[in-house]
């Protein structure tokens, strides 16, 4: 196949260049670069079957004839899409109905990277699809909720009216190599603050809980989905849950630091709780993760710990 994939220059969308290289496809990686890095594509450098157009999605575009479609363009970390808040509004609506039409054109398949953030501060525990969920319409991250919210309802009215091949991940909190380590997520926050030995900051009492899921297992349910029938929104991320804290406590054993933890103020519409109900993808597409959260933090030391050390000899120069 010829594939298209929007953002394939960030953490998740390199990451699926790869695993489609790896499948033996074609890859057209489509990236302005706004909060992506050439850095996560750069071995793919002399594959031919890997070209790289700089160009942003929400402008109109045409890559020539394509297969497949993934859209994983957007900022995606709370520091991310909060600086850059029109733009994550822009690419979730105008961007994502410019890839719709690429692939209403091209007659390809089109796979969304959606976000358990459509369930907002969820009422219902775990979430299973079905839940609508629970979003601030005009709260801080409503830039990001509300676009990825949009973005699935224009994925399916082209399924609906023009007949296009969509599929829809909700993808929950994802970790591994090439997490941008200032991206204000738990586990970059972490692993940073425990590699440089600083204090951990844990917000509000840290039992709000989260559940992450190591991007190996991340990239394989989403391969998974793509190759399925299913038009409706489909869950694939890690159910074990744990605390704020009791991840600050793993992220010290793995790292071995001696780093303590540090309570800071609970920032505004933080979800109490997140967990995805993946029965679904275990019955669809047989899939489930296999990595725990402490061998997924062993796979990821050594690019944490070498970012880390860039990032403090680029603040000394
Ligand atoms: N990482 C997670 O835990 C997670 C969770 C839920 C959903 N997602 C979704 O997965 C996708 C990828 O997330 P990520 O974690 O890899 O984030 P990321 O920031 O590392 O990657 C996003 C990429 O999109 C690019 N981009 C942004 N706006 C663009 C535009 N207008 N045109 C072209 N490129 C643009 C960025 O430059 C970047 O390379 C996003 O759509 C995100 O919403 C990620």
């Amino acid at each position: 196949m010829r594939v298209l994939i929007t953002g394939g220059a960030g953490f998740l969308g390199s990451h699926l260049c790869d695993a489609m290289l790896a499948e033996g496809h074609s890859v057209i990686c489509s990236d302005s670069l706004l909060t992506g890095r050439m850095e996560n594509l750069a071995h793919h450098a002399h594959e031919p079957r890997f070209e790289f157009l700089p160009q942003d999605v929400c402008q109109p575009f045409d890559p020539g004839n394509i297969d497949y479609l993934f859209h994983f363009a957007s900022p995606a970390s709370p520091v991310d899409y909060l600086k850059h808040g029109i733009e994550t509004l822009r690419v979730g609506s105008a961007g994502t109905l410019n890839c719709l039409e690429i692939a209403k054109k091209h007659n390809a398949k089109f796979l969304l990277a959606s976000t358990s953030e459509c369930y907002g501060d969820p009422l219902e525990h775990p979430q299973k699809e079905s839940y609508w969920g629970h979003v601030n319409s005009i709260g801080p991250r409503s830039v990001y909720d509300e676009a990825k919210r949009f973005a699935e309802a224009a994925t399916m009215a082209y399924h609906r009216y023009h007949h296009v091949d969509t599929r829809m991940v909700r993808i929950f909190n994802t970790y591994g190599p090439r997490l941008q380590i200032d991206d204000g997520r738990v586990i970059s926050n972490f692993m940073k603050q425990a590699l440089r030995g600083e204090d951990l900051t844990v917000y509000g009492d840290g039992l709000q809980t989260r559940s992450f899921c190591y991007v190996s297992d991340e990239v394989a349910g989403i391969v998974a989905l793509s190759k399925s029938d299913e038009h409706l929104p489909v869950n694939i991320g890690n159910p074990n849950e744990f605390t704020i804290l009791e991840c600050a406590k793993v992220v010290l054993r793995v790292t071995g630091s001696a780093s303590k933890i540090r309570f800071e103020p609970l920032p505004q519409d933080d979800p109490r709780q997140r967990r995805p109900d993946i029965t679904k993808a275990r019955t669809l597409l047989n899939w489930e993760p296999k990595i725990d959260l402490s061998t997924g933090l062993q796979l990821s030391l050594d690019y944490f710990r070498a970012a880390v050390h860039a990032s403090s000899t680029a603040t000394l120069r």
